[in-house]
């Protein structure tokens, strides 16, 4: 693993989004994987800039999300779906018909049905090239919670009590409105991207973030499956940083 420790959101929002420009300059039809969650905030605005003075173009990529809410109403405002259209596709030039996003309320299908065609539709793009990922304080990545198997695909999965806790501030700071359950992409599927960057803030990271790099390979901590994948950069403040040997 790639371990960057900066000392601003806004510097590694630039470092993460260098990385993303050189991706799409060499392969302007690049699939993006794109995360929800407060960490990758500055990167859109960034992918904005650049694109804005014309030193990018996201025009002929595709994207596709982690993870989604499974319980929401279709279009509601705190749905990944409506998150990503908002924090990132309205600041690119990204077509929004190129969002991708796990679908559980696809038609004439259960939900481990709409999960497994999420799964196959990614695969039929050909796979992302490169993944924005963040990291729960429990260790998980997209949905992924602790206890799963590290070779998962997309599925339909619970929220621990900690996570539905984290995310309740997207939800007025009602427990009770934050859904249970989940449909987001597996271990095995995140695995599979080209290229992955990973962006960690804050105190409430650094346990989670010291599991990952310097812990076993091991369900406890779902992000330290990625020790195994071959190009990953982890970008870190030195809060989130703190712990590391
Ligand atoms: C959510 C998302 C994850 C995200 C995590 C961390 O649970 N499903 O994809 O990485 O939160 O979020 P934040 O960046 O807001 O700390």
């Amino acid at each position: 693993m790639n371990i960057v420790v900066l000392d601003s959101e806004t510097e590694i929002a630039t470092r993460m989004t260098d990385e993303i420009q050189a991706v799409v300059t060499r392969k302007p039809e690049a699939n993006l994987g794109v995360a929800t969650g407060s960490s990758p905030l500055a990167v859109y605005r960034e992918l904005g800039k650049r694109i804005q003075v014309g030193d990018l173009t996201l025009a002929k990529c595709q994207a596709f999300a982690l993870d989604e809410y499974v319980g929401l109403p279709l279009g509601h405002p705190e749905s990944y779906r409506q998150t990503l259209l908002r924090e990132f596709v309205s600041r690119t030039d990204l077509n929004p018909d190129s969002l991708f996003t796990p679908n559980p309320h696809l038609e004439g299908k259960t939900l481990d049905e709409a999960a497994a065609a999420y799964d196959a539709s990614i695969k039929a793009a050909g796979g992302v090239d490169y993944q924005i990922l963040g990291i729960g304080s429990d260790g998980h990545i997209a949905f992924n919670e602790p206890g799963g198997t590290l070779d998962s695909r997309t599925h339909i999965g619970g929220l621990t009590e900690q996570t539905r806790r984290d995310n309740s501030r997207f939800f007025e700071n009602n427990l009770d409105e934050v859904p249970t359950q989940c449909m987001t992409q597996g271990l095995g599927t995140i695995m599979e991207a080209a290229q992955i960057g990973l962006i960690a803030m804050g105190s409430g990271k650094a346990q989670a973030v010291k599991a990952m790099i310097e812990g076993p390979i091991s369900p406890d901590c779902p992000a330290s499956v990625l020790q195994n994948h071959p190009q990953v950069t982890v970008f870190l403040d030195r809060d989130a940083a703190s712990l590391l040997g």
